[in-house]
């Protein structure tokens, strides 16, 4: 229907990006399960406010009511949801207007003109992302290959369409790691040399807002990595980024060394043990870590940088201060109460964050204890409870209030200092 609509107005439309990509790559095109289409239309449109990319997605809307349509005004794009079966869920489809992006500086948010589909792909990431089908007649079904993206593909490179492009859009970095690892591909050596270029040259920087025109670059940043760290792939993307230095781009100190590398796997056995059914985002708790691993000062810069949510801002906020606290009054509490009523301040990330790190390379005694004292209060003491509680209290007659209260916490305190162990001993203790 898109191709007739398109045709009907004498313009071009093709099938673009990822889409055409993947259906190259699989085996059985039959299989391939497209979530994201995206398409660009070649036309010209008299209003120059609207672009031919919103008039077809109109179109389609009309034929399709059913489906969600918004528009991009600015960059003359639109994108139409369509809701399909449970099974199969939900489809995307993005028009754009076939259009050049030029970047007046690096990586500023790209002004728009319209132009041919050839000047469309060519602003693209990387040649195996820059083919184009064509959907419209005449010949249709014809592979647009402008920049040897068919011949990548099958050599299996990730190579850049030309030396600027990570300058202009350093979260291209973050992408040719993410298609490297996820595709099993090559960054092919001379993109390489770019992204260690850019590297060098200090593009992270503008990722961290120090010329004032961050956030959407940011935004950018925070999406691909946790397109990263979401993915089955994430460790060997995450070695990818360091030995490509561009964890820079989080932060210009963080590096992963072995403790890290060691810290963040750790954690993520901590997370799949105490939290399987992962109530808390595991993607955004890998990059907690990462974090967590800078000076300080710097934790919730970054974070809020990135736009984490504002408990994990504040968690890597108060990391330092908690960390503190807990490694320096843990050894000195030997009752299973104290160390409970220390720990439950703390939640569970904030918890398993202290534990990982606490490791020091030479053999110490104190930090060996802590981690111990956080595991046991998270796998045995965290669960406890007395023998008795508030219903039992006010079936012996006892009223909630104040001293309600501290009776219920002085049962706990001796359940878990083992003074008393069942409903008996409960009973004698509350009356004593
Ligand atoms: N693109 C780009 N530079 C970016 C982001 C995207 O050039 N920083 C281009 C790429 O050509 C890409 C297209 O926009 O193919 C669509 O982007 P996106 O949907 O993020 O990527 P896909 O290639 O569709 O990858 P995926 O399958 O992971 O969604």
């Amino acid at each position: 229907k898109a191709s007739q609509e398109a045709e009907k107005r004498g313009w071009h439309l093709y099938l673009v990006g990822g889409a055409v990509r993947d259906l190259l790559l699989a085996e059985n095109q039959k299989q391939v399960l497209l979530e994201d289409i995206d398409l660009v239309v070649d036309g010209f449109h008299k209003s120059a406010d609207v672009g031919a990319g919103v008039e077809l997605a109109k179109a389609l809307q009309k034929i399709y009511p059913g489906v969600r349509l918004e528009v991009h005004g600015q960059f003359q794009t639109a994108a139409l949801l369509w809701h399909k079966d449970p099974d199969l869920g939900s489809l995307w489809i993005d028009i754009a207007t076939a259009r050049t992006e030029f970047y007046p500086y690096p990586a500023a948010n790209p002004e728009v003109e319209a132009s041919s589909i050839r000047q469309d792909l060519y602003r693209r990431d990387f040649t195996i992302n820059a083919l184009a089908m064509r959907l419209t007649k005449p010949r249709a079904g014809e592979l647009l290959d402008f920049f040897g993206g068919l011949l990548d593909l099958q050599s299996r490179q990730i190579r850049v369409l030309h030396a600027n492009s990570f300058i202009e859009d350093p979260t291209r970095i973050y992408r040719a790691v993410r298609f490297a690892v996820r595709l099993n591909f090559e960054i092919e050596p001379q993109t390489e040399s770019y992204i260690r270029y850019a590297i060098a040259s200090g593009i992270y920087e503008q990722i961290q807002g120090k010329n004032g025109r961050a956030p959407a670059l940011e935004t950018r940043l925070k999406s691909e990595l946790k397109y990263i760290l979401q993915a089955p792939y994430w460790k060997p993307a995450l070695q990818l980024l360091a030995n490509l230095e561009a964890l820079r781009c989080i932060h210009p100190t963080l590096e992963l060394d072995e403790k890290l590398w060691w810290e963040v796997r750790l954690f993520d056995r901590c997370l799949q043990k105490f939290d399987p059914q992962k109530t808390l985002e595991h993607w955004q708790m890998r990059l907690e870590v990462l974090i967590a691993y800078l000076a300080p000062d710097f934790r919730g810069k970054v974070a809020s940088n990135l736009q984490l949510p504002a408990d994990s801002i504040e968690r890597l906020e108060n990391l330092d201060k908690a960390e503190t606290n807990i490694t320096q009054s843990l050894p000195k509490l030997p009752l299973k109460s104290e160390i409970v009523q220390l720990l439950r301040q703390y939640n569970l990330p904030t918890l398993i964050l202290i534990a990982v790190r606490c490791r020091d390379v030479v053999y110490n005694v104190s930090t060996r204890t802590v981690r111990q004292k956080i595991w046991r209060y998270l796998t045995e003491w965290s669960q406890i409870k007395a023998p008795l509680n508030g219903n039992d209290l006010k079936a012996l007659g006892y009223k909630p209030g104040k001293q309600f209260k501290e009776i219920l916490d002085a049962l706990l305190t001796a359940t878990l200092d083992e003074k008393i162990d069942n409903r008996e001993s409960a009973e004698a203790f509350v009356a004593e």
